[in-house]
């Protein structure tokens, strides 16, 4: 019999049961051997046990090193800290990997194959933010304190260029905007120089791009690039940016890596105008278990998971409505448990 390898799993807010579900069904028709603990965070966890990142979540991650998880809601403005940004520096997980394909052709954009590797623990999520009252004003001002270390930016990048090297990814573009922000990310583009002109060169290409430059170019001509590195808010930004290439955030997934664990997701956050409808797109938490299998040395049984989503989304025609198609989260979902079981 096949190992069992033992994973938290946290279905997370609004869509997350949906597409958490529907991804278990996937998992279950390849016979994935993973053994869930199931936890909650986020909105569910304070509701359930009065806090958004509970000690029992932290300790099983802790424990079993990986963990699938749906979207975690976070409350704009004031409120509670982001559970995401909490577990991303509880457990290092210092590397975000947003890879996206173009799945259906005909669309605007074909052809698109791009990865976004963003630093994930550093730069301007660090929280140092704060306001400063002026007369009876209290948000008079407001502060933020954006931090990156040399070796964060090393090890990031060392991650980037030994993934796409691994890959066989054809470049690395080093996106950052060290004209303005000379400190901040200028030591993000000076450490990428270093890293390669001593590990990398003559192995893959590298360039740099501006942020603003780098984003315009990515929707007049994406296939002029195909590793994006960069720091945690351009990141965030660029990764959605390059999601709707594809046909949106229900088909992006994400990888949260680090030196204690791997957590992994979509993109997407929990969808608060769809939730409970039963017609959100669990494509990109799939996706995201099909980074988990690779992660876990199974990427026959995650190209598996691909393969029969690329046949549901394109033989068959079921499709979401954020694609365009009638099929509810459960149709689409019974359509790829089909592919993967009869092929
Ligand atoms: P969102 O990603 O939840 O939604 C943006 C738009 O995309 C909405 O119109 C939504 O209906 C659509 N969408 C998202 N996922 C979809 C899917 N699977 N199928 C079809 N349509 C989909 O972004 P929003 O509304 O800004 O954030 C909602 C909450 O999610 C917030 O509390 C935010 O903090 C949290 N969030 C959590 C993330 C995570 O856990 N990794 C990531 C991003 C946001």
């Amino acid at each position: 019999m096949t190992q069992k390898i033992a994973a938290t799993l946290i279905a997370g807010d609004g869509v997350g049961p949906e597409i958490v579900d529907a991804t278990l069904a996937a998992l279950d028709a390849l016979q994935a051997p993973f053994q869930w603990d199931r936890q909650v965070a986020g909105m569910e966890g304070l509701k359930s046990t009065g806090d958004p990142l509970p000690p029992a979540t932290l300790e099983s991650i802790r424990h079993t090193r990986l963990a699938l998880k749906g979207p975690l809601e976070t409350p704009s403005g004031g409120g509670y800290r982001s559970s995401n940004v909490r577990l991303r520096e509880e457990f290092k997980l210092y590397a975000n990997l947003r890879p996206v394909r173009t799945a259906i052709p005909g669309g605007r954009y074909e052809n698109v194959d791009l990865v976004v590797v963003r630093e994930n623990v550093e730069g301007l999520y660090l929280g140092y933010e704060h306001f400063i009252q002026i007369d009876d004003d209290p948000h008079a001002v407001a502060m933020a304190t954006g931090v990156n270390t040399r070796q964060g930016s090393r090890r990031l990048l060392e991650f980037a260029f030994e993934h796409a090297i691994a890959t066989g990814r054809r470049k690395v573009t080093i996106v950052h905007k060290a004209n303005i922000m000379k400190a901040l990310t200028g030591i993000f583009l000076e450490t990428a120089q270093q890293v390669y002109d001593r590990k990398y060169k003559g192995r893959i290409e590298m360039d740099t791009a501006i942020i603003d430059a780098c984003a315009m170019k990515l929707v007049l001509d994406p296939w002029q690039f195909d590793t994006l590195v960069t720091t945690n808010l351009f990141g965030d930004i660029l990764s959605d940016l390059v999601a709707g290439l594809v046909g949106g955030l229900g088909m992006a997934p994400g990888a949260n890596i680090g030196t204690d664990a791997a957590i992994f997701e979509a993109v997407h956050g929990s969808a608060p105008d769809i939730a409970g409808k039963g017609v959100a797109n669990p494509t990109a938490l799939m996706l995201g278990a099909a980074l988990m299998l690779d992660h876990c040395g199974l990427s026959s049984l995650a190209n598996r998971l691909r393969a029969a989503i690329d046949q549901t989304l394109n033989a068959d025609k079921v499709r979401t409505r954020d694609l365009g198609g009638t099929a509810s989260t459960s149709a689409f979902t019974a359509a790829v448990v089909k592919r993967i079981t009869h092929g």
